[in-house]
């Protein structure tokens, strides 16, 4: 009975594992399309892919928190453990740095839709793109950051717990 209640909970840590890594894979895929289609002249299409893209990220990366959230509380190695984890509170504020990174992308996109449904694409000066392709990057960069402390976090580095 013990055995198999220990069964479920692997099962279920692996399949939230899983998730938190699929949703992560598709934030990092979204911002990468997001910054290749921003590398081009903007068209009717690519500004459509655009905003495909950016619900795309909005989706992962709700994803990413509530798994993420759900795996502290519930799976891995405890609450407890990851409050006192360096690497785990740098991780969240960068999370969190890459959310407000986003806001400005994310509002130019959307304020681009009104062209699109009149069957023309935005007309925005080469600086603008420029502020936004280079907000992308820095968001793209904290992910980077972010996946340093997640695998830093996992093995127990920078915590003053220590993993038993
Ligand atoms: C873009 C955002 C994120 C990315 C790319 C990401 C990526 C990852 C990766 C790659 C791992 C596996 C680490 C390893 O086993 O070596 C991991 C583990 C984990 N992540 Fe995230 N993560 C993100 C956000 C979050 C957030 C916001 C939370 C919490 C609210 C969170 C909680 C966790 C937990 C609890 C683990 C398990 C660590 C362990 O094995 O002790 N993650 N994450």
């Amino acid at each position: 009975m013990i055995a198999a209640r220990e069964g479920t909970v692997v099962i279920s840590s692996a399949l939230f594992a899983f998730l938190h890594h699929l949703a992560a894979f598709g934030l990092v895929a979204a911002l990468a399309i997001e910054l290749v289609l921003l590398r081009q002249p903007l068209t009717v299409q690519s500004v459509r892919a655009l905003l495909r893209a950016d619900m795309l990220y909005g989706i992962a990366a709700a994803v990413v928190l509530t798994v993420g959230a759900l795996r502290v509380l519930f799976f891995e190695k405890g609450v407890q453990y990851y409050m006192h984890s360096v690497p785990f509170v740098v991780k969240v504020t960068l999370f969190a740095v890459v959310g407000v990174l986003s806001i400005r992308p994310t509002m130019t996109f959307l304020s681009w839709r009104g062209a699109v449904v009149q069957g023309q694409a935005p007309v925005v000066d080469e600086p603008k793109i420029k502020a936004l392709r280079r907000l992308v990057h820095l968001e793209l960069a904290a992910v980077a950051g972010i996946l340093l402390c997640a695998a830093l976090m996992a093995r127990g580095l920078g915590s003053g717990l220590s993993l038993g």
